[in-house]
């Protein structure tokens, strides 16, 4: 069992980005994974801003990223790149945070002119953090996700198949990862 943080860089409320974080955070645990999520909006904003890492919130998002085995960084596409609100949290974690990590990048946006916004934008910036496994992105137009009462989300099926896909990346790369025991071989009769 690999240990999987979701983090979301929406500053919304009612977030189209953090609900598809739980659905693909649901589909992971449903492999047998540890999935713990984390919101930037749940985060105080003067000791985020400032970078203020004596902040007990603070300090604990920064521990969370740093047990984790694998992280999956969710963001609104704002100003055709990633949020404001998660360069402010990827902003205070030490240079190594994500040494060792694989990394799976989702976007949410308005507009399909903006589906690169994964990789011209936030990528560069996560392989600054020291990650070498950055999975190829997938990105969801908004008018493809719909919030249900319940907090849950359906995707259209032009988002579905390409979050499973996503999710299967992931599945993969946790394959490898020493805590979860490598199938075993079949037995010949
Ligand atoms: C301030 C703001 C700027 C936005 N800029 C873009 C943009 O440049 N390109 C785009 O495709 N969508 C843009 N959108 C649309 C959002 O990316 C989209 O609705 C997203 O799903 C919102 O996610 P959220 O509910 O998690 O915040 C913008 C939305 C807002 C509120």
């Amino acid at each position: 069992m690999a240990h999987v943080l979701t983090v979301s860089g929406s500053p919304s409320a009612s977030s189209r980005t953090a609900a598809l974080l739980r659905h693909v955070g649901d589909r992971v645990a449903e492999r047998g994974h540890r999935v713990t999520p984390l919101a930037v909006r749940d985060l105080p904003p003067g000791p985020l801003l400032s970078a203020d890492v004596s902040d007990p919130a603070i300090r604990e998002a920064v521990a969370a990223v740093e047990r984790a085995d694998a992280v999956v960084v969710g963001t609104p596409v704002y100003k055709a790149s990633f949020s404001g609100a998660l360069k402010t949290l990827l902003d205070l974690l030490p240079q190594s945070a994500l040494t060792g990590k694989t990394v799976l990048p989702l976007a949410t946006g308005g507009s399909p002119a903006h589906v690169l916004a994964i990789d011209y934008g936030l990528r560069p910036v996560l392989s600054s953090l020291g990650t070498d496994s950055i999975l190829r992105g997938w990105f969801v137009l908004d008018r493809h996700l719909t919030r249900e009462a319940d907090g849950s989300v359906t995707l259209a099926a032009e988002a579905a198949q390409g979050i499973d896909d996503a999710v299967d990346r992931l599945a993969l790369s946790l394959g490898a990862h020493p805590g979860v025991p490598a199938p075993r071989p079949a037995v010949a009769a």
